[in-house]
């Protein structure tokens, strides 16, 4: 049986990244002090430090680390110790220039930073099994030691190298995949365009090209680069495994990162005990709790359901995008609650402590610039003690109402170029259907399309563009068994390969959705249609517009102008047991929740009209109890209905009938047996 929870943490994981070779050590004596005011119970530490452990080649100095997990074990704080790989030091470069990764234009990164790794390298992967080693076998028996964290964020800042080893490695990976140069030249479509392989030799890695690359090449080039990072985080975690029986071994996840440049979660959720995730509000103008909700169910989701832990997140601020607001009084708590509504074993941050150098100073920490007079400190300190009061829902499984399917391999193949729009961008749909589903106040799970779907009463399919034939089997199945189904223009046009399914569009899901789509007109900018369905109501639909055959689906909205006037716009398929929807032009949220209303009642699913919009309610239950949490993300007082009465376990009084949630505040209820 392979360990998951964190060992000897017996309260939910509250702590962050803890730097201290940042500091000198009469500073550490003030860390543990405010850790213990905080209630910090883990601090992850050593993720960046190779430099100082290994100060030359073989040679280590593990002094301070000794010191600072004492010192932290005496304090009663837990550790998640990192092997430092994803920052080599210097003098490993000198020796190995070949480590640093090569850009898809051909440019060699330099030293400096952090993450400059080429996966292939066998000096890279040499000098990273030797400190994870060493640091096994030094700590392996610490009383400290709780957790093991692998690297950082695999894929980020470099999600492939194009170097000429990593080309190498590219043959070998094709050779095994497809078996033979015939069944490349097959796969990636050669015959286009006249580039057809007779030896391995002959392929690169899809390097800078005069114009549009071969897609099947890309994304065969993107799975190399994952299943590359992924067999050194292997490596690792099986000497971890070897030489530290019993400590869980994790590597944190971004699964909330823009698909094109990411890695395939699903494959990298297999791997780790426990699944930890990093996540940081995108201030983009759009509602930021939404965002961060979809990212912690999609964690929940990677790690199939069981409890997970959010390894980062930010007090206030962070300091990498264009514009970085300070959170909300608030705010902090309310993301941090909502990660542990959707199944966080806790809420940990980057960092503890603010930098006052290097890239990261103007990023916010648990201990800011500020000092502990501050607003943030007083927040932290809260939240401990709010975190605390909560150890009793560990081990608890987020209660899902509804699901959505979700594949990086269809992200990566809708990324790339030469669409038949621009504005149809890979995966704008997938978060209005989220935002649709989480303004019904529906929990949602993410599913892989060939998962088993049969526990969900409704499934929704944004834009999933390539769509195995297995998967298209799975889903008409899951319908046929008397699911219900919703699926948006784009999805089921291409194969594995990122070749169109032969026949007429939607060829994955033609029989599904009972109709063909004989062809696509996208819209110009800033052109809309309106469409027009039952009772004479109106919608209206910009970007994407198409010519849908019907061929057993009844259309339930008409194109009433625009390129398909005429046409079915939204059709509904009775088949088997069960009803597939399409929608075949772009709505927005407003007018997407029409169709997902009706779709709602062919489900069965009940909608839940006492909530306002903006109050998150989600259930987490288990062994531990039934706990419901309710997060008002408004600026106004709210009542939430309670089924059952029950303990609100932040203030510690009795609940029933409804729960009042002041502006911006959390509540969580353990509801009674
Ligand atoms: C994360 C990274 C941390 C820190 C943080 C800042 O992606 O793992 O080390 O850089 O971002 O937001």
């Amino acid at each position: 049986m392979r360990e998951t929870t964190p060992k000897g943490l017996h309260r939910l994981a509250f702590g962050g990244d803890y730097n201290p070779e940042q500091w000198p050590e009469s500073v550490w004596q003030e860390d543990v002090r405010l850790m213990r005011e905080a209630g910090v119970t883990m601090v992850s530490v050593g993720i960046f430090s190779w430099a100082l452990l290994e100060p030359e080649p073989g040679t280590y100095d593990f002094g301070w680390l000794d010191r600072i997990l004492d010192l932290l074990h005496e304090n009663d704080v837990r550790v998640d110790l990192g092997t430092p790989t994803v920052a080599p030091p210097a003098w490993f470069y000198r020796a190995h220039p070949e480590a640093l990764p090569v850009s898809r234009e051909g440019v060699r990164y330099s030293y400096g930073s952090r993450g400059a790794i080429c996966h292939s390298s066998p000096a890279y992967r040499e000098a990273a099994a030797r400190i994870t080693t060493q640091l096994a076998r030094r700590y392996a028996t610490h009383p400290a030691l709780a957790l093991w964290h692998v690297h950082n964020e695999y894929g980020v800042p470099v999600s492939a190298c194009y170097c000429d080893t990593c080309a190498d490695g590219f043959r070998r990976w094709l050779d095994a995949r497809h078996g033979s140069v015939e069944a490349v030249n097959e796969a990636w479509g050669t015959a286009f365009w006249g580039q057809h392989y007779t030896s391995y030799e002959q392929i690169d890695p899809p390097r800078l090209t005069p114009t549009v690359g071969n897609p099947a090449q890309q994304l065969d080039y993107r799975r190399f680069a994952d299943a590359t990072m992924r067999e050194n985080f292997r490596a690792e975690r099986d000497v971890l495994h070897r030489l530290s029986p019993g400590v869980p071994v994790t590597t944190n996840f971004m699964t909330a990162l823009s698909q094109s440049d990411s890695v395939d979660y699903w494959a990298w959720g297999r791997e780790v005990d426990l699944v930890t995730n990093d996540h940081y509000l995108i201030t983009d103008g759009r509602r930021t709790h939404v965002n961060l909700a979809m990212a912690a169910d999609l964690t929940r989701s990677v790690a199939g359901g069981a409890p997970w832990l959010l390894l980062e997140h930010s007090t206030s601020g962070v300091n990498w995008q264009p514009r970085n607001p300070a959170k909300r009084p608030g705010e902090m708590a309310r993301n941090s609650l909502a990660h542990v509504a959707r199944g966080s074993e806790g809420a940990m941050f980057f960092q503890w402590r603010q930098s006052r150098r290097g890239a990261e100073k103007f990023h916010s920490s648990m201990v800011p610039h500020a000092g502990t007079d501050s607003r943030v400190w007083r927040e932290v300190v809260r939240l401990g003690a709010d975190l605390d009061s909560l150890a009793g829902l560990r081990g608890t499984r987020t209660v899902p109402d509804v699901a959505m399917v979700w594949d990086w391999h269809s992200w990566w193949a809708q990324s790339l170029e030469w669409r038949p729009t621009e504005d149809h961008e890979a995966r704008e749909r997938a978060d209005a259907f989220y935002e649709t589903l989480y303004d019904r106040h529906l929990t949602v799970d993410f599913a892989h399309p060939e998962a088993d779907l049969s526990a969900y009463p409704l499934v929704v399919v944004p834009a999933l563009y390539l769509t195995t034939e297995a998967a298209g089997r799975n889903l008409r199945e899951y319908v046929e068994n008397g699911g219900t189904l919703v699926v948006s223009y784009f999805s089921g046009i291409v194969d594995e390969h990122d070749a169109v399914h032969p026949g007429a569009y939607p060829g994955a899901l033609r029989d599904v959705l009972g109709l063909t789509v004989e062809e696509w007109s996208p819209l110009g900018e800033g052109e809309s249609v309106r469409i027009t369905g039952p009772d004479g109501a109106s919608l209206t639909g910009d970007v994407w517009t198409e010519f849908v055959v019907e061929r057993g689906a009844r259309p339930v909205w008409t194109y009433a102008d625009g390129p398909a006037a005429g046409r079915p716009a939204v059709t509904r398929h009775r088949l088997g047991e069960g009803t597939a929807w399409y929608v075949s032009t772009r709505l927005d949220t407003a007018s997407l929740d029409v169709i997902l209303s009706a779709a709602c009642e062919d489900a069965g699913i009940e909608p839940r009209v006492e909530l306002p919009r903006d109050v998150e309610v989600v259930r987490r239950s288990g062994d531990g109890g039934d706990f419901l949490f309710a997060l008002n993300h408004t600026a106004h007082d709210v009542k939430v209905p309670l089924e059952s009465p029950g303990t609100e376990l932040l203030g510690g009084e009795h609940a029933a009938g409804h729960l009042p949630v002041p502006a911006g505040s959390v509540r969580v209820v353990r509801l009674d047996a």
